[in-house]
């Protein structure tokens, strides 16, 4: 898939107010800092399309952004960033959590991963909660530029490993770096197939 156009929609704290179409949604989400606006920059071609920030907790709202036309991609808030203070990480969880929940246009969520970081239980934890609640994902491992090629096949195999203890199928899962543009057309790829386009 090429992208056309990227817009920015609107960004809100209520699931309720989230565009009203029906259009097909792609949810990026995971710990605060993982690289989730930087991908979606990656994938839109646009440098500053989704805010970024080398401090973690930049996003702290639903965005939705329109491509092509056709479908919705949705940058979240980071989860897990002990620096927010505890009322206001509760805010966060329950709107996520109402997100994932009440949001039916959403297709696919794509969990990221540091390539670097060990499976966190925080994110096996989150990848549970979406089973138990029948809400399809996929795993983006990202910042695969920080690691030679062999330590990237290694990471990932642990990671599976560590999946396979829960899960009798590993997700179908992505090797991303933004900064060196590494797995946007496999992502984009996917999420067309995913449109049935
Ligand atoms: P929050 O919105 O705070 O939850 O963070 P986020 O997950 O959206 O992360 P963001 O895209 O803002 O990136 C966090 C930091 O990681 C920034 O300093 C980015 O430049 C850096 N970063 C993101 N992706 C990559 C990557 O692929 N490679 C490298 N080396 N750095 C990256
Ligand atoms: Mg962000």
């Amino acid at each position: 898939m090429l992208i056309k156009s990227a817009e920015f929609v609107m960004s809100n704290s209520d699931v309720a107010k989230c565009p009203k179409s029906r259009l097909p949604e792609y949810a990026f989400i995971g710990r605060s800092n993982v690289g989730k606006s930087s991908l979606i920059n990656m994938l839109t071609g646009r440098k500053s399309l989704a805010k970024t920030s080398g401090k973690p907790g930049k996003t702290q709202l639903i965005n939705h952004f329109l491509i092509n036309k056709n479908w919705h991609l949705v940058d979240l808030p980071g989860y897990g960033y002990a620096k927010v203070s505890k009322s206001a990480k509760k805010v966060f969880q329950k709107f996520i959590t109402q997100y994932f929940l009440l949001r039916e246009q959403l297709v696919n969520a794509f969990i990221l991963v540091d390539i670097r970081h060990k499976p966190q239980p925080i994110d096996l934890e989150f990848m549970e909660w979406l089973g138990e609640n029948g809400i399809p994902f996929s795993i983006i491992f990202t910042k695969a530029d920080k690691l030679k090629p062999n330590a990237i096949l290694r990471h990932v195999e642990d990671y599976k490993t560590e999946l396979l203890k829960t899960w009798e199928d590993i997700p179908i899962y992505f090797i991303t770096s933004s900064s060196k543009d590494i797995g946007k057309y496999d992502i984009l790829n996917y999420i067309e197939q995913l449109n049935g386009n």
